[in-house]
């Protein structure tokens, strides 16, 4: 995990955009990516709004409108699992219950060591690979219990053996 965003990193984010109004999202995309944490503080909320000559009504009707953004700290690693219709008469539920138990954690939860964060997600387009999954811009799909314990294990870069 990287340390704490400093207040000049965020100054040299929203300087690199530009200070256009119409780059709210983009600078609040790139602040949460940079936090390591996967959120956006409420002080660089505080601070784009400064910058930008927004009220901060504005910065948080974006950070709370978009399901992308949290103002809270997640995990490095944000596993969305989609829970429109298609995915769900696919059995989503089955699908949520291996990644809870691969985890230790419940949906909405991080895990202690700030990995990752389970989370339900709108249809992302994936629906023939219905119950599908997403962790960052890769998606999955059609999955087994022994498949979600390889995708986590490799993303912590351990390996798995097959049963
Ligand atoms: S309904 Fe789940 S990805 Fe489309």
């Amino acid at each position: 995990m990287s340390g704490e965003l400093k207040k000049e990193q965020v100054l040299k984010i929203i300087k690199s955009k530009g200070k256009e109004k119409e780059q709210l999202l983009a600078i609040l995309l790139e602040i949460q990516q940079a936090s390591g944490q996967n959120y956006v503080d409420k002080k660089w909320a505080r601070l784009v709004a400064d910058e930008l000559g927004l009220p901060l009504t504005k910065v948080y009707d974006a950070l709370t409108f978009y399901a992308m953004f949290s103002t809270e700290p997640r995990g490095k690693y944000i596993i969305e699992i989609c829970q429109s219709a298609p995915c769900h008469v696919m059995n989503k539920a089955a699908l949520v219950q291996m990644f809870e138990k691969q985890l230790g954690i419940k949906m909405g939860e991080t895990t202690p060591d700030g990995l990752f964060t389970l989370q339900y997600s709108a249809c992302f387009g994936a629906c023939d690979l219905a119950p599908a999954v997403k962790i960052g811009e890769k998606v999955y799909g059609k999955l087994t219990a022994q498949k979600v314990a390889e995708i986590i294990a490799n993303y912590r870069g351990v390996s798995v053996c097959p049963k």
